[in-house]
């Protein structure tokens, strides 16, 4: 005897609230995708505090639906995971608008239209029974935009009751935690649909938050005139997909302003963000990871490698519901390591290169290198402003002195030799953090000798000329211009 079984509604859809792991970036990102399915050419998301919720808004000029399609899309688990997609739809589940939306918030309202009739429908999971959602029709469900149809079809998804888009906390106000939030999704957009919105899709797309368009942030500085691209290869499949690998070796943090780098790093940080950037059909699901192939480090920072996944391939991958995960499949771990380990040699190498000038008249080096008696001889520059300072305040002991002179005479010059000639040698500094610290010093330094003040263009002139600040120039000065009013308190600060 069979009888039926079904769950309650209720209940599921308060699961469906914890489907995947989704932020409000990765939620609206999977309403995106359903607008870029259906052509849109335009998103526009809006946040409006009300009270003590926010009211978001995801209005797209897609194909739009009419009720009877409305109704199927409103419904959970509204197509199966196995059927066989359009290469360009990056929906699989049938879930996402749901789970999504009610992640992030209680009540869910699709407004869509299409020849000219307007069509809605409501899940509020407070007062879901039996399955049964609200429709509204013609006048009623136009009356749920707050701006009238622009477009001769599309589709406005409407949270309201949004309990779980902020990480509420009692020490900050609403309007700075959705500030907080905002900027967060904005860095997240326009990072992970950065290829439909510079425009190498099908059709170039908009995003604008708050009527703000994203700028794409292209993870691979693709433009920049010290990007690497190394040689693509393309593996197949058991099921005769093709997935593309192009590496990608990103410049040296000297030939970057402090903006591309923050940019380019994000929260986290450039070591954080190296290694694969995976997408589907040119969206980007998961990056920042090496899939355990080789360990995250310094030397690789600067490797990042684009995978283009077709959506045939999502079964093998595991793509999760909130797309944001997958899993590397077994076949491919063992070629992708040989590439990997190939691709790093050149990031090493890329930081290997990044010497500084040493016999350059008008700037002051860190060595010195000269000839006596027929023979080279290395020495500390004691006129570099950050030497000179120690010697000064170390004048009456003279140690410094005697510790510099101790440095340079013992120098392991055997050992080095052979190191250079073998695997090489990596002096310089890998990270920016290293690199900013030595600015710091040198503002301590400008301090002793310009009695206290500080000048902004003074202090540029006065490391201008100075290593590693000389070889090192577009960061160095973007970092002091960036940081000087913030961090110094120096006049001419931005
Ligand atoms: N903005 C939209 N414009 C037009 N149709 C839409 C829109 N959003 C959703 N739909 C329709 O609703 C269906 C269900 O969307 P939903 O996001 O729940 O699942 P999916 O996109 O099929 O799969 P996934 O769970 O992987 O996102 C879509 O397949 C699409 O037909
Ligand atoms: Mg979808």
């Amino acid at each position: 005897m069979r009888v039926p079984n079904p769950p309650r509604a209720k209940d599921l859809m308060a699961t469906a609230r914890s489907f995947g792991t989704y932020d409000l970036a990765a939620a609206l990102a999977d309403l995106i995708d359903n607008s870029i399915k259906a052509k849109a050419t335009r998103v526009d998301i809006s946040f409006e505090p009300y009270e003590n919720d926010v009211v978001v808004r995801i209005r797209d000029d897609g194909s739009g639906m009419d009720m009877e399609a409305l109704k199927v899309a409103m419904r959970p688990a509204s197509s199966n995971p196995q059927d066989v997609r359009e290469p360009d739809d990056l929906g699989r589940f049938g879930w996402g608008l749901k789970s999504a939306s009610l992640s992030q918030a209680r009540v869910l309202t699709v407004v869509s239209w299409c020849d000219d009739v307007v069509s809605a429908a409501r899940w509020d999971i407070d007062d879901i029974d039996d399955w049964e959602m609200e429709i509204f029709a013609g006048e009623e469900a136009e009356r749920l935009l707050d701006e009238s149809r622009k477009s001769k079809s599309g589709t406005e998804v409407i949270w309201t009751r949004s309990d779980r888009m902020l990480d509420r906390d009692v020490s900050s106000s609403l309007d700075d935690l959705l500030t907080f939030a905002i900027s967060h999704a904005n860095h997240r957009l326009s990072l992970v649909f950065h290829r439909y919105l510079a425009g190498e899709a099908e059709r170039r797309l908009t995003i604008a938050v708050n009527k703000q368009p994203l700028c794409p942030i292209d993870p691979f500085l693709t433009a920049h005139n010290a990007t690497q691209t190394l040689d693509a290869e393309n593996i197949r499949t058991a099921n005769g997909s093709v997935i593309s690998i192009q590496p990608y070796v990103l410049p040296h943090f000297s030939k970057l302003t402090v903006d591309e780098q923050e940019r380019l790093g994000g929260p986290e940080g450039m070591v954080r963000n190296q290694g694969f950037y995976v997408y589907r059909n040119k969206r980007l699901i998961i990056f920042g990871t090496w899939f355990r192939l080789i360990p995250h480090g310094e030397l690789s920072q600067l490797t990042r490698v684009r995978v283009d996944l077709p959506n045939t391939v999502d079964a093998e991958w595991r793509i999760t519901v909130d797309k944001s995960d997958a899993q590397l499949p077994a076949a491919l771990k063992r070629r992708l390591r040989e590439v990997v380990k190939r691709f790093n040699r050149r990031s090493f190498s890329v930081h290997r290169k990044k010497g500084v000038s040493l016999d350059v008249p008008e700037v002051q080096s860190v060595w010195l290198r000269y000839i006596k008696n027929g023979q080279v001889h290395y020495r500390v520059n004691r006129d570099h402003p950050m030497m000179a300072s120690l010697l000064d305040m170390d004048s009456v002991s003279g140690s410094a002195d005697a510790v510099l002179r101790l440095l340079e005479s013992y120098f392991p010059i055997d050992r080095f030799l052979a190191d250079a000639n073998g695997s090489g040698v990596n002096q310089s500094p890998t990270s920016t953090e290293e690199f900013e610290s030595l600015i710091h010093q040198c503002v301590i330094n400008f301090l002793q000798v310009s009695d206290g003040s500080l000048d902004v263009d003074d202090f540029l002139v006065f490391i201008r000329h100075v290593e590693p600040f000389a070889s090192q120039w577009a960061y160095a000065e973007s970092y002091v211009r960036k940081n000087t009013a913030k961090k110094w308190g120096m006049k001419n600060g931005l």
